[in-house]
């Protein structure tokens, strides 16, 4: 019972700090485009300490498949973005944190894919944290290994994951049904065996009454 309190307690606090926080959690970015779909390059940083107060600017790179350096091609600032490459030339979108300087998600959406697209993207997070009595920065960056298809695969993960969930309903159940068929039969074979003695008592108790009448009607005699 403590335990499911306990239990009870630290999700509502859970659920209490995220909204408090705007749920910041580290999700990892898709790595598989769909070439002539759009798609969302994730990169997320949260910060170690939510309450402190925090600016920060964001930075893409790419390297392409077969490119041995990163190219610098879009940066994200108090005054909006700006697309460096041509090759991204009015096809990207930011997609992170909005109407805010305290950037914690610095994703950005790439439209029409190609497979030039294939390759390697890195985010940086430039922050800025304001303490009290100084400010601290702080460079934080992540990396992305997009891969183009032609067509959306499943991956084997998901496959997987599907049929041992179909294999787990379809044991739970059959257990469920074991565990009825059993306990069916333990309750009618108690039940008669509750309905034997009752009736065994029943004849004991008419017997030992009309022994006692039969006593009663002794003694009148
Ligand atoms: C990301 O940007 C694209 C294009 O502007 C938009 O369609 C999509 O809804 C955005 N997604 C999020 C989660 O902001
Ligand atoms: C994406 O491609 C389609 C068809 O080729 C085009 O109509 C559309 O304008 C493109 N979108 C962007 C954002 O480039
Ligand atoms: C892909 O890159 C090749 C070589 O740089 C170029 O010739 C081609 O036009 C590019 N394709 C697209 C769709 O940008």
């Amino acid at each position: 019972m403590s335990a499911v309190r306990l239990l009870l307690l630290s999700l509502l606090c859970a659920l209490f700090v995220s909204l408090c926080h705007g749920a910041c959690s580290e999700v990892d970015s898709d790595t598989e485009a769909v070439a002539g779909k759009g798609f969302k390059l994730g990169c997320i940083s949260c910060k170690m300490r939510p309450e402190v107060e925090a600016s920060a600017t964001v930075d893409w790179y790419f390297k392409a498949k077969g490119e041995a350096d990163y190219a610098h091609i879009y940066n994200y600032d108090e005054e909006g973005q700006h697309v460096v490459d041509e090759r991204f030339e009015d096809r990207v979108d930011w997609n992170g944190s909005k109407r805010s300087q305290d950037i914690q998600d610095a994703s950005i959406y790439l439209f029409n894919v190609t497979f030039n697209d294939s390759g390697t993207y890195r985010c940086f997070f430039h922050r800025l944290l304001t303490y009290e009595f100084y400010e601290y920065q702080t460079d934080v960056s992540k990396v992305v290994h997009l891969t183009v298809v032609a067509k959306a695969t499943r991956g084997t993960a998901s496959i997987v994951s599907e049929v041992m969930m179909y294999v787990s309903i379809i044991g739970l159940q059959a257990w469920l049904y074991i565990e009825m068929v059993y306990c069916f039969r333990k309750i009618s074979a108690a039940g008669e065996e509750a309905l034997r003695e009752s009736a065994n008592a029943e004849y004991l108790a008419i017997a030992s009454e009309s022994k006692d009448n039969c006593a009663g009607v002794q003694v009148a005699e």
